[in-house]
């Protein structure tokens, strides 16, 4: 019998902007990233002002689009930021053009962060979502919807000990919409579809790095969107949450991350069992690649 084959794991030191260009076309069934916000945070990694953003983003999206499989998912987590007392227009900005670019926006997902920082702003309440922004290439894309169910819980099962007649026949919508529901059919339902809102926590277990993902987070969007030996891309890779979780699911991973300690953290943390390691410091100069791959 041949040796387990474990999915590759390919991390890079650099900026993504150049370092997309080593990756092949049509490569990589979801993109799953958070760039650095708009000035924010600036003293950790360099921020981008809002007004440039879109410009700096899009060479970037441009590279994904081009690396990104057909079939595939790009899932970027984002929120603008408030910039002389209102929201600054960059995401909504970003969209558009990319759009223009040749993406599909699909879906946009909201994150609630159930624990958000306490606060109080004269003219705002406390921020506790973000953006998830899917987009895609095409209309017809890989979604594994069944992965990612929940239990329909207390909620249906106290609804459903109360069923009115109408419930329990096929009630076509009261509006005229077309839309029959026959809510008897729950009961014999142990789980239900999701819907477009998270509910997770911000704290996580990785508090090497500023911002961050909660593990569930990357998780939930892997389960969806992808399987087994698919592969996973982290541009912004940070202290690489969506990379560890990707390989603890089986699937490959490539990152990039254009700070030192945090690539050299990774690289340190991915701990590949049956995989060799390469390093190829001198075809990228001062930018560094390092290749995990299957004992053949
Ligand atoms: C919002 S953080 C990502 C955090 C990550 N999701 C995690 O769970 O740790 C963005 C990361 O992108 C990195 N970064 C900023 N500009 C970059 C670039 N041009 N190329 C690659 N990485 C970059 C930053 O150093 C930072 O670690």
């Amino acid at each position: 019998m041949g040796a387990f084959m474990e999915p590759r794991i390919d991390l890079y030191l650099g900026d993504c902007k150049e370092i997309l260009s080593e990756i092949l076309d049509n490569s990589v069934d979801l993109i799953f990233t958070s760039p650095p916000y708009a000035d924010q945070r600036k003293k950790t990694y360099g921020g981008i002002h809002p007004d440039q953003y879109v410009e700096w983003f899009l060479p970037i999206s441009k590279q994904l689009f081009r690396v990104l499989k057909p079939t595939g998912t790009f899932v970027l987590n984002i929120k603008e930021k408030v910039l002389n007392g209102e929201r600054h227009t960059y995401v909504i900005e970003l969209i558009l053009t990319m759009k223009k670019q040749g993406w599909l926006w699909t879906e946009e997902f909201i994150w609630h962060k159930k624990n958000c920082y306490p606060g109080k702003w004269p003219n705002r309440f406390r921020d506790s979502w973000e953006r998830l922004l899917q987009f895609n290439k095409q209309r017809r894309f890989n979604m594994y919807q069944e992965e990612v169910m929940v239990p329909t819980g207390d909620w249906a099962r106290s609804r459903l000990k109360n069923l009115s007649e109408t419930d329990k026949k096929r009630d076509e919508s009261k509006v005229g919409s077309g839309f029959g529901k026959n809510i008897s059919n729950w009961l014999t339902r142990e789980k239900a579809y999701p819907t477009n809102v998270i509910h997770l926590a911000t704290e996580c277990n990785n508090k090497k790095h500023s911002a961050a993902f909660p593990e569930n987070l990357p998780e939930w969007f892997i389960k969806l969107f992808t399987k087994e030996g698919d592969v996973v891309l982290d541009p912004f890779m940070g202290s690489g949450t969506t990379n560890l979780i990707a390989k603890r699911m089986g699937r490959g991973t490539i990152g990039i991350e254009i700070v030192p300690e945090y690539y050299e953290m990774v690289r340190n943390q991915i701990k590949p069992g049956q995989l060799v390691l390469f390093d190829d410091k001198v075809k990228y100069g001062k930018s560094q690649k390092t290749r995990y791959c299957s004992v053949r």
